[in-house]
């Protein structure tokens, strides 16, 4: 066991005492609910710690150069504090790329690495952190500090650089490459009858999770560090800080046993978390950093894409050509890949396809992930197009996605191992009246407001990783489970803690499911809509070893299992019986006198098996808009979205991960957008109040379907996932439906009302 968990840091949610037996398929609230509601469930930058020195990063607004000079004259001389850390006078630090190449999809080039010299990457990139010993004496000061730069020419305009955009070169490895080209897409383009050319840009987009990113640094009497971190993956983070700084994996723990929301931000470690640390090392004591709202915009973004798709289709409305080419920005320091084309080969039947992806490397952070990184964007600009085709093809936009439905995937030319689309195709367009829609544009007004309805398909891909858990089922029939996982307020803590009692037949509360600690077994980063297929199904298997053991033990000690096989029996109600009646036996009773039941689960994904398929999450999302042309404002009233995500296995918790994914489609189909100044090369709107982040008022009514699906390839479960699809085609049904109400072609988004109005 790990010894350094004591009881006031042990804040593993537990299900509400009565809440008794539960199954695969329950919808359940969520177990951490009641702490979180009360504040007691602590968050990263809530721990707290004896001698705590505050940690306020300064920043620089310059977006290119070399620091001339910081004199720390007037920060230090504020009462209490301690240090202006810099480049100058930080401790030691590794030096190599190596040392900082996180557990996420390794990027090529030079993860950035905080106050390392003088040399200044992009506005927004700390150059010191004022220590203090409050709060308050730590950020006056860092208003103090003169920090005098030589600035170099920047340049942060993607498309003014469009014509410098090339390969990725993680593509010379195959990494996230788009597959080669199929038939001759161009030339079938050039000369069909039914066509279009899309062309669209996609804004920067920052993470505006509620938690802010903080790390507290807990420095033991032995040096040990316990380090609350806002992170995705606890090993990662662990991982980072043992490199970085050379120090010995026993000397660092991570948790993050609750997380105020991450979606991508967290997967990789933030400079905030190599701050904490290295002031903590330091100075010996225990440090506290946490980032302000402002200070949100200065590490990653959903980089500004440009794309075109082109598409071309036969008298009937079959596809003959798909060409979909995306430029998207990345840092000077590393190539962000992201898959924004790939779908487009994958959706639809199509014999010539041609994907294209490339970067334009300017003077800004490296992009990272974002909810549905890459389909967010890429699919979108598919979607757009095919509503553009349909028009153009004479055909309702339904119909021609039912034409061109691939019940295979061409790109790879393999199966798909489930795919119920065609069935989120039809649930959700009864459910949303689709067959009552005005056949023409322009055709429905409501007062001073158009009405439109338009329609999307998502996809993203099911994915599994590997993953460990431990299971224990002690003496007085309490059963514990624990893997590194983390629950980015997804549910996690509720949904493995349901398949642990649905896999044992205990009641929900005596069940608790222990993460966000980086000494539990290894488990992978919570991301890309992984972590029940991956974690669950790790969980399943270690509940199937504790039922082994139990058979065991009731063979051994109790009349009338003697010859009783696996298969015989049944563990319900927390007892072991016969399927066909005859005795049963309580688990305390077979634990009595006993060791605890305490087995190690390895998931390791079934390679060879899911290579024969594509794994993938569908869904059909429809909506509808209403559009003051005088205002240029668009409301979106209502969204139906049907998902086929294999197994759900809460229908309450997979339910609010879908809404939060519409809420942000609609966000980022209308409203999220980081502006530049490009003479500055600095992003402007970096607040709450100008970079607008949808709110109750923005949303209508929001139906979810999940369409019946059951796939063991990609896990045991029979679970994929549903982290990502909810956002995934609902700003192109926000722009297909504002196409219907108005006859206006909005591709670009955010579709503002500057642009609604645009003659
Ligand atoms: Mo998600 S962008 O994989 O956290």
């Amino acid at each position: 066991m790990n010894d350094r968990l004591d009881v006031a840091d042990s804040q593993q949610p537990v299900a509400p005492a009565g809440t008794g037996t539960v199954a695969i398929g329950d919808g359940l609230p969520r177990i951490d609910a009641f702490a979180k509601v009360t504040g007691r469930a602590r968050y990263a930058a809530e721990h707290p710690a004896e001698r705590l020195l505050y940690a306020v990063v300064v920043n620089t607004p310059v977006p290119c150069g070399r620091i001339a000079s910081i004199d720390p004259t007037a920060s230090l001389a504020v009462p209490g504090v301690v240090d202006v850390m810099t480049h100058l006078n930080r401790p030691k630090m590794r030096s190599l790329d190596l040392f900082y190449k996180d557990m996420t999809a390794p990027l090529s080039g030079s993860p950035f690495k905080p106050l390392h010299d003088d040399r200044i990457h992009y506005s927004g990139q700390p150059v010191a952190v004022v220590l203090a010993e409050t709060f308050e004496a730590a950020r006056h000061a860092g208003r103090l500090l003169d920090v005098q730069v030589a600035a170099e020419p920047h340049e942060t305009n993607l498309l003014v650089h469009l014509d410098r955009a090339r390969e990725p070169s993680s593509f010379k490895a195959g990494y996230s490459k788009p597959p080669q080209p199929r038939g001759d897409a161009d030339a079938v383009w050039a000369a069909a009858a039914v066509r279009v050319d899309a062309e669209s840009h996609a804004g920067v987009e920052h993470h505006n999770p509620m938690e802010l990113f903080a790390a507290t640094v807990i420095r033991g009497e032995d040096g040990h560090l316990t380090i609350h971190d806002k992170t995705q993956g606890s090993q990662n983070s662990r991982w980072i800080v043992s490199r970085a700084f050379g120090l010995p994996a026993s000397k660092v723990t991570v948790r993050n046993a609750f997380v105020g929301g991450a979606f991508g931000s967290g997967l990789r470690p933030q400079y905030s978390l190599l701050l904490a640390v290295m002031a903590s090392l330091k100075h010996h004591r225990s440090v506290r950093l946490v980032l302000s709202r402002q200070q949100m915009f200065t590490f990653g973004h959903r980089p500004e894409t440009w794309q075109r798709v082109r598409l071309a289709a036969d008298a009937e409305g079959r596809l003959t050509a798909i060409v979909h080419e995306a430029i998207a920005e990345t840092s000077r320091l590393e190539d962000y890949v992201e898959v924004v084309v790939n779908w487009s080969g994958q959706l639809y039947a199509c014999d010539n396809v041609r994907l294209d992806y490339k970067l334009v490397p300017l003077d800004q952070y490296s992009p990272m992930d974002m909810r549905a990184p890459g389909a967010a964007h890429g699919v979108h600009a598919l979607e757009v197009a095919m509503d553009e085709l349909s028009y153009a093809a004479g055909l309702d936009p339904l119909e021609l996605r039912l034409r061109n439905y691939a019940t295979r995937d061409s790109s790879k030319d393999l199966p798909y191992s489930t795919k119920e689309l065609h069935a989120c195709y039809q649930q959700a367009a009864a459910r949303f009246g689709w067959s009552r829609r005005a056949k023409e544009v322009r055709a429905t007004r409501d007062g001073h407001e158009w009405v439109g309805h338009g329609m999307a398909t998502g996809m993203w891909d099911a994915m599994q990783m590997f993953a460990r858990a431990r299971a224990v089922l002690s003496a007085d029939g309490r059963l514990l489970v624990e893997s590194a996982a983390t629950d980015i307020g997804t549910g996690t803590y509720t949904v493995m803690a349901q398949i642990a009692a649905a896999e044992l037949g205990l009641a929900l509360e005596r069940v608790t499911f222990r993460l966000g600690d980086s000494t539990l077994p290894v488990a992978p980063i919570e991301g890309g809509s992984s972590h029940v297929a991956t974690v669950g199904s790790a969980v399943k298997g270690a509940c199937e070893k504790v039922r082994r053991e139990l058979w065991r033990r009731a063979k051994r000690h109790v009349a009338g299992f003697a010859k009783a096989r696996f298969v015989d029996l049944d563990f319900r109600d927390g007892r072991v019986g016969l399927r066909d009646g005859g005795p049963s036996v309580a688990y305390e009773d077979l634990l009595g006198g006993e060791a605890a039941i305490d087995v190690k689960y390895l998931l390791l994904p079934n390679v060879l098996k899911q290579r024969k398929y594509v794994r993938a999450v569908h869904s059909a999302v429809f909506c509808e808009v209403r559009v003051d042309e005088a205002l240029g404002t668009v409301r979106v009233v209502r969204v139906v979205t049907a998902v086929a995500a294999g197994r759900i296995i809460n229908p309450v918790t997979a339910r609010s991960q879908v809404v939060g994914g519409i809420v942000w489609g609609i966000s980022q189909g209308l409203h999220e957008e980081t502006q530049s100044d490009h003479a500055l090369g600095r992003f402007m709107n970096h607040n709450l109040s100008e970079y607008h982040v949808a709110a109750n008022a923005d949303v209508g009514h929001i139906d979810v379907i999940f369409v019946a699906e059951d796939d063991r390839v990609v896990s045991s479960l029979g679970a994929k996932g549903v982290g990502e699809i909810g956002i995934v085609g609902v700003a192109a049904a926000i722009s297909n439906a504002i196409y219907h109400a108005t006859g206006r072609r909005l591709r670009s988004t955010p579709m503002t009302p500057d642009k609604v109005m645009a003659r």
